[in-house]
């Protein structure tokens, strides 16, 4: 294995930090790295806004109630963003249509693939942290915090720091019920149930539900309507 599968392998979402501050240079190289993830038609339809005051994290806090927003030594905003592009089709003609589901993939996947890189770049330098998407619950709210305009919305954050805690590996679903040779293969629910029992042995007194239960907590009732309608007050729903 090179270092770099060995590093992706050992990802664990961190939600507890010392109280130390990351170096500038080191948030910087982090962010350049997560900015080399591909994009579509290198559009880097995303921006990422740094907070490291407290009195930021505390104010995202009370939207968010997250104990790692709290403790992160840095959390960076993960914005889907045509406002840029915005600027640059004014160039060329008055026509403008930023919405609609295929413009909502192409700014959250690029803003994904760079959050992500980020945080390996993050976890390769020693640090730990987590992807919040919770934020999009509050989006209105931190659209106004954060003083987002037309055509940008939050997708996730990414509190980060110094590790005050480690967990193992978590347990992904199997590999052959995830990939499929040639084409797509239906599984059945006694891949979820088993896999139900693979999570209950990993998170042991943790657990307070399953993982087939967490699913239906989630996919069983009607979507969060906060990204819908801070969607519409920026233009793009
Ligand atoms: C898009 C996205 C949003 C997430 N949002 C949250 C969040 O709001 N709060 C949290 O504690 N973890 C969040 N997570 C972390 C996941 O819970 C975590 O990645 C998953 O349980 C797998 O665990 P691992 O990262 O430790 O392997 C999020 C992950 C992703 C990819």
């Amino acid at each position: 294995m090179s270092e770099t599968i060995d590093l992706m392998k050992r990802h664990t979402s961190v939600r507890r930090f010392k109280d130390e501050p990351i170096p500038e240079a080191d948030v910087r190289s982090m962010i350049d790295a997560g900015r080399a993830a591909s994009s579509w038609k290198n559009f880097q339809s995303y921006s990422v806004i740094v907070v490291r005051s407290q009195e930021k994290k505390e104010a995202l806090f009370q939207l968010v109630p997250q104990e790692a927003i709290r403790q992160a030594s840095v959390f960076l905003l993960f914005v889907g963003d045509l406002n840029r592009a915005h600027k640059g089709v004014e160039l060329h003609t008055d026509a403008f249509y930023p919405q609609g589901t295929e413009n909502l993939l192409i700014s959250s996947v690029d803003a994904a693939l760079a959050g992500q890189n980020t945080l390996l770049a993050a976890e390769s330098l020693g640090y730990g942290g987590v992807i919040i998407g919770l934020v999009r619950y509050a989006s209105k709210e931190i659209a106004q915090l954060f003083r987002l305009p037309d055509y940008t919305y939050p997708v996730f954050g990414i509190a980060l720091g110094k590790p005050a805690q480690q967990h193992a590996v978590k347990p992904r679903l199997p590999y052959e019920a995830v990939v499929f040779e040639e084409e797509y293969r239906e599984q059945n629910a006694a891949v979820i149930e088993t896999y139900d029992r693979v999570q209950a042995d990993y998170a042991g007194e943790r657990a307070k539900e399953s993982w087939s239960q967490r699913l239906a907590a989630q996919f069983g009732q009607e979507p969060h309507p906060a990204s819908q309608e801070n969607l519409k007050d920026k233009k793009l729903g």
